[in-house]
């Protein structure tokens, strides 16, 4: 079922099962080549507004233990001047360095739009002087406001603010039009854009790249994203037309689950930013001969809101009625005497209105306001990086079709529809079916996730796919066409951001290794913009809690570094004024400081995913970007924690859908007050802020001393008997070391008491696998991991599931949908999917010692193979995992057959695996079919417990013990 692609690219690739090894190493590269070459974790990225941007390479090299000793970087004006080898903005020279990662930028000042073209050799340890690498390149932004000679333009929009809670209101999207004229032949054409909505581009009738919802989702109050798009090769001399399509987007549309609740501008769930949509769009056209030009949004573009898109809204759906289609309309020769001129978008004037939430009702106003910043767009774009055909077609009543793509994803369909002029054809999403063929919608709550499509009746079909709205789906019904559809007539587009895929992972259990697409799919699913929740219902919000637990595993599947970067800026703007991080970001619900707008374990994602980001990719400008804003939280959060006995304030979901077992919220505040403090001390001390090391390592003493007085028992026992509770305590070190195995003893028996199931809800889940491994109970872990009982991973799998449920049981074989509350029942929800971060770490054994996979450990998970009679499937006995990470791809394939264990190891260039390696002793390894004392760039350092502890440089191995 997964094996289906039409597209390129490695999200493809993976799905089509045909990306197995590490990848693509070009094995000419005989000692050290630099490739992969990134400006701000971005391939050629357009529009920087960093004056400085960190570049970073990877190396490749077919030989062992290979490092890097020194490097030089070039960047050039032109790619002419970097091909002669100058770097007229910034020759490095040779710099005595290992670092590969993060370079900052210090060449020439560089101006707005400056086009930069870069590449880099390195040295090898033997002082050995590589080629030079590929040519990569990134142009700068907007840097300076001024630069900004566009204006923000809107309709004259006379339309009351909507107020009517129990009606929707969906606007069109507008469409606006310039025709200008161009006297000569163009070197370079660039256009940056920012909407408070959603915008699409146009020249000469032919769209501007193809990036979906742009130009993002921030507080406009505070900020908004320009994206950056070359568009050199669609304008020409002459008279050109631009043009743009403007939808309500988070600024105007419905947000998260604002109606549900009632809040927003009079309870309507809508409108939270702003009332009317604007846009703001500067073209800069550099001529043959040297000379300049610009166009920008004025009073002089036009603009309609009688075009085709009569609705368009993310969460409710679009709608589209191709008898309004605007031929030609962003082409020059458009008659568009009937499109009314644009106004500044300042011109709609004031809008009052009464804004509801926790606090209360307030008056806010919705009238335009530009936003103070227009910042360059810095994660990848979200697109289509995916197309699905439809693998059956049902017809659950008569006039009802509905296409199955087999696998539940966010994004839209392409649809071809027939039918006589006029027919309103409505289209539905639903991740599953009930049992009587019916589309099951009940789970998507206030969304209604419904376009419908009015044809004009063109006889060859109509082709359409809707452009401001996505839903998250596996069945899409149509309904009104009044000819029985065909298969073929539906793709489903699988939408996220492009977030390039950086792992495989398989094992001997095939339940495990579909459980691991399938936690792929939902991050795919859900990270669209921000990571949401879930992509179906009416919520798609970056909950903080949900982030903070699933942060590793997003980075072990792809490289999320631009996109964490990213939701870091929204995470660290949406900071309330007491320095509480909220419990989702943006946090658009309110126009003020809603008491409960915070959480345990929720807000702290503010700095648990900052330290992820470190950890992982070394990323020191995110820790210093985000330094004040992470002390302001931890202030407020050790000052809140009376005697660091942890906090009730807020909300308090504390372990969120754990079965049975509830955790004391001020218990678990009190362990992630201690945890925070340990990362910050961490952080300060990697970022050269020895004083607040040793303050934030206090606090932590501080804090687990309190701990211990209070929930302390002797022998590591604990007041708070819980699972989670254990859990957390190990987890985040909180006992003394001697109490720690009796703690974590206690913690299995409480498991085995309990049927061997887990009563562990988000927080506990995330660590309790880590934890039962790291304390000697790695043979339970593992049961854990393959059990098919309810509750587990594998249950889901044998119920259905193709993405990872927000409840383990959301529907079972036996009893579907009866055991929960319909509402609130995703069936696309990364939570628990974060178990893929032990399965890479201890099962697979892929680690880094220290921040960025410089020191590598290798630590493969077999178990004893032998201790679970009740198992009902086999030990695994085989995992192979490919992790393409910051250094280049490591890889850890193991095997156990009988008596025999080997390991296929890939370990990149420039860096050293530290490999915990199953053996009696260094007698009984080889490597590639040698003793392994003979082997290159193998060190055996000694033996820890059943395991022989070796070092390893770059490159492949092949190692095998008996
Ligand atoms: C979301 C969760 C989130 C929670 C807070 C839910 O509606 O879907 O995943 O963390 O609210 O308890």
């Amino acid at each position: 079922m997964l094996n289906r692609c039409l597209m390129p690219g490695s999200w493809a690739l993976l799905v089509a099962g045909l990306l197995i090894g590490p990848w693509p190493v070009s094995l000419s590269a005989e000692g050290l080549s630099p490739v992969a070459l990134r400006t701000e974790w971005l391939q050629n990225p357009l529009g920087i507004d960093s004056p400085s941007p960190r570049l970073s390479w990877k190396l490749e090299s077919s030989l062992r233990a290979q490092r890097q000793t020194g490097y030089r970087v070039l960047v050039a004006s032109s790619k002419q001047a970097l091909e002669a080898n100058s770097g007229d903005l910034w020759d490095t020279g040779k710099v005595a360095s290992d670092e590969t990662i993060g370079r900052a930028y210090e060449g020439k000042p560089l101006g707005s739009g400056q086009l930069c073209f870069w590449k880099v050799k390195v040295w090898d340890q033997a002082g050995q002087e590589s080629e030079w690498s590929e040519t990569a390149s990134w142009s700068m932004g907007l840097l300076d406001p001024r630069d900004w000679k566009a204006v923000w333009i809107s309709v004259r929009d006379k339309t009351p603010l909507h107020r009517d809670r129990d009606q929707l209101h969906l606007p069109p999207a507008r469409h606006y039009r310039k025709e200008f004229g161009l006297p000569k032949a163009v070197r370079r054409a660039t256009i940056y854009a920012s909407s408070l909505g959603l915008h699409e581009l146009y020249l000469n009738g032919r769209r501007v790249g193809d990036a979906l919802l742009e130009p993002g989702w921030s507080d406009y109050a505070k900020r908004v994203y320009y994206r950056t798009h070359d568009v050199t090769g669609l304008v020409r001399a002459g008279t050109n037309a631009i043009g743009g399509i403007v939808a309500d987007g988070w600024y105007a549309g419905y947000v998260g689950y604002g109606l549900l609740v009632g809040y927003g501008p009079y309870r309507t769930g809508r409108s939270i930013y702003g009332k009317t949509p604007a846009l703001c769009a500067q073209l800069e056209v550099e001529f043959e001969d040297g000379t300049r030009s610009w166009v920008g949004t004025d009073a002089t573009w036009k603009v309609t809101d009688q075009g085709p898109i009569r609705e368009a809204d993310l969460i409710m759906g679009e709608t589209f009625d191709s008898r309004a289609e605007l031929t030609g309309w962003a082409e020059a020769g458009f008659d568009d005497r009937q499109w009314a001129p644009c106004i500044r978008a300042e011109g709609n004037g004031s809008v009052r209105a009464i804004f509801s939430d926790t606090m209360g009702d307030r008056e806010v106003d919705l009238g335009f306001r530009a936003p103070p910043v227009l910042q360059s767009y810095p994660a990848p774009a979200i697109r289509v990086t995916q197309e699905l055909p439809a693998i059956q077609l049902m017809k659950p009543n008569p006039g009802v079709y509905i296409f199955d793509f087999g696998q539940n994803f966010a994004g839209v369909a392409r649809l071809k529809l027939r039918g006589v002029r006029g027919t309103k054809v409505q289209i539905r999403y639903g991740e599953l079916l009930h049992p009587d063929g019916r589309l099951m919608t009940e789970n998507l709550r206030k969304a209604r996730a419904t376009d419908y499509y009015i044809l004009k009746g063109d006889p060859a079909g109509e082709v359409w796919t809707p452009r401001f709205t996505y839903h998250g789906f596996q069945y899409v019904e149509i309904s009104g066409v009044p000819v029985r559809p065909e298969l073929q007539d539906a793709v489903g587009l699988v939408m996220h951001n492009d977030t390039p895929l950086a792992a495989t992972f398989s094992c001997s259990d095939p339940v495990l290794s579909k459980f691991w697409t399938n936690a792929l799919w939902t991050q795919r699913a859900n990270f669209v913009e921000v990571p949401t929740d879930c992509p179906q219902r009416d919520e798609r919000l970056g909950w903080m809690g949900d982030a903070q637990i699933y942060a590793r595993t997003a980075s072990f599947n792809a490289d999320v570094a631009a996109f964490f970067t990213k939701w870091l800026d929204d995470v660290a703007e949406a900071q309330r004024s007491f320095g509480a991080y909220p419990d989702y970001a943006p946090y658009p619900m309110s126009h003020g400081e809603p008491r409960k707008s915070f959480g345990t374990a929720w807000m702290d994602a503010g700095i648990i995913c900052p330290w992820t980001m470190w950890k992982v990719y070394g990323d020191k400008r995110l820790v210093d970007r985000q330094w004040k804003s992470m002390s302001r939280f931890m202030e407020f959060r050790m000052a809140a924690s009376s005697k660091h006995l942890g906090l009730s304030i807020g909300n308090t979901w504390g372990d969120w859908l754990n079965l049975g077992e509830e955790t004391p919220i001020e218990f678990i505040d009190t362990c992630y007050a201690a945890h925070t403090s340990a990362l910050m001390a961490e952080l300060a001390e990697a970022t050269g802020r020895d004083v607040e090391a040793s303050n934030y390592r206090r606090w932590f003493g501080e804090v687990r001393a309190a701990f211990l007085k209070h929930y302390g028992l002797p022998r590591g026992g604990l007041k708070v008997d819980t699972q989670t509770a254990y859990v957390l305590a190990l987890a985040f070190e909180l006992l003394p070391e001697d109490q720690r195995k009796a703690a974590a003893d206690r913690l299995a028996e409480k498991i085995a008491k309990n049927g061997h199931r887990m009563a562990t809800g988000f927080l506990g889940t995330k660590w309790l696998l880590p934890v039962l491994t790291a304390h000697g109970h790695h043979d339970l872990a593992l049961r854990l991991f393959q059990s098919r009982d309810f509750p587990s991973w594998g249950y889901e799998v044998i119920n259905g599931a193709t993405t990872v449920w927000e409840r383990w049981d959301s529907y079972t074989k036996e009893e579907g949908f009866g055991r929960h509350n319909a509402a609130m029942n995703s069936f696309s929800h990364y939570s628990f999917g974060a178990v893929c971060e032990w399965a890479f770490r201890s099962l697979a054994g892929i680690d880094t010692d220290g921040p960025a996979y410089k020191q590598i450990v290798i630590r493969p998970g077999p178990g004893k193979g032998d201790l679970d009679p009740q198992a009902k499937s086999a030990p695994i006995d085989r995992v192979d995992a490919t992790y393409n990470s910051i250094r280049g791809p490591i890889r850890s394939s193991w095997h156990r057959d009988g008596s025999v264990f080997s390991l296929n190891l890939t370990v990149p260039a420039n860096a050293t695996a530290t490999v915990y390696f199953p053996a009696r002793d260094e007698a009984s390894i080889s490597e590639g079919g040698h003793p392994v004392d003979q082997s290159e760039g193998v060190r055996v350092l000694r033996r820890e417990g059943d395991r022989v502890v070796m070092t390893v440089g770059s490159g492949e191995y092949q190692f095998q013990s008996r």
